[in-house]
């Protein structure tokens, strides 16, 4: 089991395991202490706002890029062979430290790399008899990937921004510096949301949020679940995750579904307060003093401004509850997703005796790996 920044991921995965579950990361090192103003001043305080986020540009994952390179295909061979051995050099070191991947996992990402990085994914079984001058076409210089292996081994770089992309749910999501990398577990937030529009389908056909969206992931995922009727309106404070959510929306051709606002929390939404029929989030919610020990993948190089939750890792998740009974209609759903038991516990508690006259049918939903994940319910 590997902590993957916010949950503990089963990662004795085989050869032969999907993609869309491979992901290396669990949990250190920007310190970047971000204001946490008081939830009314917050409400109302504007930050930055734009509706259609435009800078900066985001990148172009590897496999969607042009083949415009070449190289031969006993180059390419080389650029294996001395790829895997840092790999095996790396043995159960990057686990002992702070249970990062082992040389396995990163046998793995090795070929995942090599098969977004060509042209033609029939060349990677020929590479291991590869003798001749054949030109194979890449994606990437082969400078460029020397230099990319060597950021995953040496600098913990995660992998998926080293090919600039996370196979989540059906979707293939564009990521870079920046932006949190969507992780496995948060996919079952669209499930839920799915599960209330079917039994009510005036909530496929209103307006929904989902705040903090980073990649787009969640809000694209219920962009897709939706009635004709039905829209999504995601934000994020960080200008970077906000233009890479947009160019994911895009690729989707979701743009008449999800719209991307750039802004803190709900300041975004005033022309849709009290009008909401269902609220999502996955906020930062690591309490700060952890971070630090976080696996240097996420700790190192995932955005601080995504992780940090305060000092209990509640700050934010407080923030999103008492702003919910605000800006949901009578009846709108909410799901936000924590760090796990005490949280879910803390917040269900809240929302049920301290927030009282707003919410019913607050509910602890538990994630694959049967941790207390999401808390759930109704605003009244
Ligand atoms: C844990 S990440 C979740 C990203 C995405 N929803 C997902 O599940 O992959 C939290 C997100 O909240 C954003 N965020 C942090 N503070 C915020 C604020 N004050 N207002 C809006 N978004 C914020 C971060 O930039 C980050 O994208």
């Amino acid at each position: 089991m590997i902590c993957r920044g916010f949950v503990v991921l089963e990662r004795e995965m085989n050869s032969s395991f999907p993609r869309a579950i491979r992901s290396t990361i669990s949990p250190s090192s920007l310190v970047f202490k971000r204001p946490k103003p008081p939830f009314f001043a917050a409400l109302s305080r504007s930050i930055s706002v734009s509706s259609m986020p435009t800078s900066p540009n985001p990148q172009i994952p590897l496999f969607l890029r042009p083949p415009k390179f070449s190289s031969t295909l006993s180059d390419l061979q080389k650029w294996q062979e001395w790829a895997k051995s840092i790999a095996l050099s790396v043995g159960s070191k990057f686990v002992d430290i702070d249970n990062g991947p082992d040389t396995i996992l990163l046998c793995r990402e090795l070929k995942w790399l090599l098969e977004d990085a060509v042209e033609d994914k029939s060349t990677v079984p020929e590479l291991g008899s590869a003798k001749n001058g054949r030109l194979v076409r890449l994606k990437a210089d082969i400078e460029e990937l020397y230099v990319l292996w060597k950021q995953r081994i040496e600098e913990r770089r995660p992998f998926q921004y080293i090919v600039g992309c996370e196979h989540w749910r059906d979707l293939i999501l564009s990521v870079q510096e920046g932006v949190l990398i969507p992780r496995p577990e948060t996919e079952l937030i669209v499930d839920l949301v799915g599960e209330v529009v079917l039994e009510n389908k005036g909530l496929g056909d209103g307006i929904w949020a989902d705040l903090g969206t980073g990649s787009g992931a969640i809000a694209i995922g219920i962009g897709r679940i939706l009635g004709s009727g039905g829209k999504v309106i995601a934000t994020d404070l960080s200008p970077v995750a906000a233009s890479v959510a947009a160019y994911n929306v895009e690729r989707y051709e979701l743009q008449d579904k999800v719209e991307i606002r750039q802004g803190s929390w709900f300041e975004p939404l005033d022309d849709v307060k009290g009008a909401l029929v269902g609220l999502v989030s996955n906020p930062p919610y690591i309490p700060s003093h952890l971070i630090l020990g976080l696996q240097a993948e996420v700790g190192k190089h995932e955005p601080r401004l995504a992780l940090d939750g305060g000092e209990n890792g509640m700050d934010d998740l407080l923030h999103l509850c008492k702003g919910a009974a605000l800006m949901l209609k009578p009846g709108g759903f909410f799901a936000f997703e924590t760090n796990g038991e005490k949280q879910c516990e803390f917040l269900a508690d809240f929302l049920t005796n301290k927030l009282e006259t707003s919410f019913h049918n607050v509910k602890v939903v538990y994630d694959f790996a049967g941790i207390q994940r999401f808390v759930t319910g109704f605003h009244n």
